[in-house]
């Protein structure tokens, strides 16, 4: 039988009850369909940070190397000052581990209420590829001056050939084996970032020449979140960097229902990759059974699909789409009509019982 090790950190906030859900599903999912998944868990997160004042221990890196794919719940403590945690664990795997691809589905279930006026499941189905090691992500530039009235803060973005590259060859590859409209979108500001942007419009034209079944096509990142709302339907993949990524992807999951079912995968083709919901610790559901684990448990299926349990993850969407057509009033927290653990068990029992 199949086996895959697995590094659950469920993190903070909301992330251990959701994670809890989605280990629930793929247990559920992993013995019907002949496969073995052994998880190892870590504690990495705010309550850790907090009493040991440790965000990763340097061990952690070449540790969670070993595995086949990680499983997250969420980063991010009400009590720790932000960007400590972000950048000491969620920003430093994606770095060090160089899951250089931050791959978000915008899907809209059948059921699931769309704020988009008139538009239906087949209109919304897309993909965003973004990248996820560079740019203004980067760290780089500086700060002079602090505090006084002459302060100065640089932040730059890094664009390097090698990561602009890396990230399009991966999406032209994303979009032929998605196979649906076989169009590329690259997403920029080639207007106004005549630098960085320069570079990914040669770069995507350039690689676009080995890739002649793929429709290419350019958008403005300002015009993009107009036609995600207008037009969804033009939309079958789209390339950008990792700042207009993190911006339009939010605004993808809100057309695609909202938090409760956005899911994401930090890639490294060649290495271990990393699956989350893509919403964030919710403190303040925390603890209280009505946050929706749908997202995580769509992130654990995007990593048995990437672990190659294809057929597994076809089943799990079954039983999601089931679960959002026939049962949630809403996706949103406390509103399900339904706690976090009954969710969870609805997936949990579609998995079991629909045909695969
Ligand atoms: C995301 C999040 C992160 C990001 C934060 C928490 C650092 O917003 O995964 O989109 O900006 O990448
Ligand atoms: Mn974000």
């Amino acid at each position: 039988m199949k086996s895959y090790n697995i590094a659950v950190i469920p993190g903070d906030g909301t992330g251990p009850e959701v994670v809890r859900e989605g280990v629930k599903v793929l247990d559920a999912l992993s013995s019907r369909m002949g496969f073995k998944l052994n998880y190892q868990y870590y504690d990495f997160g705010g309550e850790r940070y907090l009493k040991t004042g440790e965000t990763l221990p340097d061990s952690a890196i070449d540790e969670l190397k070993k595995f086949d794919a990680i499983y997250l719940g969420a980063i991010g403590h009400p009590d720790v000052k932000p960007g400590i945690l972000e950048k000491g664990i969620l920003l430093r795997l994606r770095f060090e581990l160089d899951q250089y691809i931050n791959l978000r589905p915008v899907k809209l279930y059948p059921g699931v209420d769309c704020p988009l006026k008139n538009k239906k499941p087949e209109d919304i189905d897309f993909v965003v590829v973004r990248e996820n090691t560079e740019g203004l992500y980067a760290g780089a530039g500086g700060v002079l001056r602090k505090g006084t009235p002459d302060e100065v803060a640089i932040q730059e973005s890094i664009n390097t050939r090698k990561g602009v590259e890396r990230c399009i060859r991966f999406a032209f590859e994303y979009c032929r084996k998605r196979n649906k409209d076989k169009k590329l979108t690259l997403c920029g500001k080639t207007n106004v970032l005549t630098y960085a942007f320069d570079l990914w419009e040669r770069v995507f034209y350039e690689v676009a020449k080995e890739y002649p079944d793929i429709k290419v096509d350019y958008a403005h990142v300002d015009a993009i979140t107009m036609w995600f709302v207008k037009n969804p339907e033009w939309f079958d993949v789209i390339v950008t960097d990792n700042m207009f990524g993190d911006i339009i992807t939010d605004l993808g999951a809100m057309i695609q229902g909202g938090m409760g079912i956005a899911a994401g995968g930090n890639i490294n083709p060649r290495g271990v990759s990393m699956f989350e919901p893509i919403g964030g610790s919710a403190p303040k559901y925390a603890g209280k059974n009505v946050i929706n684990p749908l997202a995580a448990i769509c992130a654990a299926g995007m990593m048995i699909e990437y672990l190659g349990e294809k057929k597994a993850a076809d089943l799990l969407e079954k039983a999601v789409i089931e679960v959002t057509s026939r049962h949630l009033k809403s996706l949103a927290a406390g509103q399900m009509g339904y706690t976090t653990t009954e969710v969870g068990d609805l997936v949990t029992k579609y998995v079991g019982t629909l045909e695969v």
